[in-house]
């Protein structure tokens, strides 16, 4: 089965037909959907399927008792209204590959696995990556079965619903001993290699990054009868902290976005009694990023004790830097460059990923498909699908020389 095929059979799972976005969240319907098609390309194959304990799929080529072997793949959910690319291409890129070094004769000496990790996004539980973290033992079990969506479903619950057992989860060292290496190819987000005139290039670090939930609260009251020095507004701390959020992180060269806001009781004619929001930053230097969240706490504080409101600062996610292992890129664009796809470009990347979390457990490396627009984490995503060939082309590459 082709990409174009495989991408035709995957496009209309979880798409949102008003806003042409995805909502594939982790065990809920689109998503056990992708599931399915995940259990069938591999199925296609021959590649022997494991689900794991943990919520994540793999399909292999090979014996994976035999260890050492060469893992690629990605994750299939999807953030709110998310695009078509960030996560699945990595997913159809690798059986892709599988297709193309078959074709060619190649036989591994190694197994070969495709691997999809749940909850990559945390967008239905609010942790990134849980699936990798929980592989690699990153986070307390129990701290992830208790994590809940935001109708109260916990993490637990959800697993129970699609078939599997909560009190299994955690590090799964059978499965990591089996893993060589992970490479992961993935949509690039952010539009460097368009500038470059690159339809490939290799990671080399993701920034560090982090989710902060900011709990505002104040007194609920009449927005009519309510005189303006009476009032204690959550609503105009949280406001005073969006505006200090993107001054601060702007003056620092770092990122801060408030995507996510729930206020209570959410009526137009009385004043909230909390506001609920998240930001998420991000940082080249690990340093910079804690600054700019030192300096935001600060000024939340300080315009709080002026609104009379209070502010709870809850770390909620957390990724440090993660440089991606030395070896395995030069690895990479060594493969890349035998293989005609000359000196790609070598780009850091502000976006979270598995490879970045499983990189404190094995060599890993992540390859970047073009994106004419940069645009991604919404409807208007996009990649050529002539840059999709040439990225499996890349990873099959890749694969058949770390396999050999
Ligand atoms: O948020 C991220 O950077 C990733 O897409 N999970
Ligand atoms: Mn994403
Ligand atoms: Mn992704």
């Amino acid at each position: 089965m082709s990409v174009e095929e495989m991408w035709r059979d995957l496009a209309p799972v979880g798409r949102f037909e008003a806003t042409g976005g995805y909502r594939r969240y982790s065990y809920g319907a689109a998503e056990l959907e992708c599931r399915a098609w995940f259990a069938e390309a591999a199925a296609a194959r021959g590649l022997s399927l494991d689900a794991d304990a943990n919520g994540n799929l793999w399909a292999w080529w090979g014996d994976p008792a035999a260890g050492d072997a060469v893992v690629t793949g990605s994750h299939l959910d999807s953030v709110p209204d998310g695009g078509a690319f960030d996560g699945p291409l990595g997913v159809v890129s690798a059986f892709a590959a599988v297709d193309l070094l078959r074709a060619r004769g190649f036989k591994p000496a190694k197994p070969i696995g495709v691997a999809a990790f749940v909850e990559e996004e945390g967008a239905r539980f609010g942790l990134a990556c849980l699936g990798s973290r929980l592989l690699t033992g990153a986070i307390d079990p129990a701290k992830a079965r208790a994590l809940s969506d935001g109708d109260g479903v916990t993490v637990a619950e959800a697993m129970a619903s699609a078939g599997l057992d909560p009190a299994l989860i955690g590090r799964d060292q059978s499965r990591l001993d089996r893993i060589g290496v992970y490479v992961e190819l993935h949509i690039e987000q952010g539009r460097a290699q368009v500038d470059m005139d690159a339809p490939v290039a290799v990671g080399s670090a993701i920034w560090p990054h982090g989710r902060w939930r900011f709990d505002f609260d104040g007194e609920a009251n009449h927005a009519g009868t309510t005189r303006i020095e009476d009032r204690v507004d959550p609503m105009l701390t949280y406001a005073n902290t969006v505006l200090a959020a993107r001054k601060k992180a702007k003056l620092a060269g770092a990122l801060a976005t408030v995507g996510k806001v729930i206020c209570e009781p959410n009526g137009t004619n009385a004043i909230p009694s909390r506001v609920r929001a998240w930001i998420d930053a991000r940082a080249a230097a690990e340093d910079t990023l804690a600054s700019v969240l030192a300096g935001l706490e600060q000024a939340t504080h300080e315009r709080a004790s002026r609104d009379g409101t209070t502010v709870t600062v809850t770390r909620e996610s957390y990724t440090g830097e993660v440089a991606f292992d030395l070896a395995m890129r030069g690895r990479l664009a060594g493969a890349l460059k035998e293989r005609g796809f000359g000196e790609v470009p070598v780009l850091a990347t502000g976006a979270g990923h598995d490879a970045g979390v499983l990189a404190s457990s094995v060599p890993t490396a992540m390859l970047f498909v073009r994106n004419p627009t940069g645009v991604s984490h919404a409807p208007g995503e996009f990649a050529e699908m002539a840059d999709c060939l040439r990225g499996a082309e890349a990873l099959a590459g890749v694969l058949e020389d770390l396999a050999r």
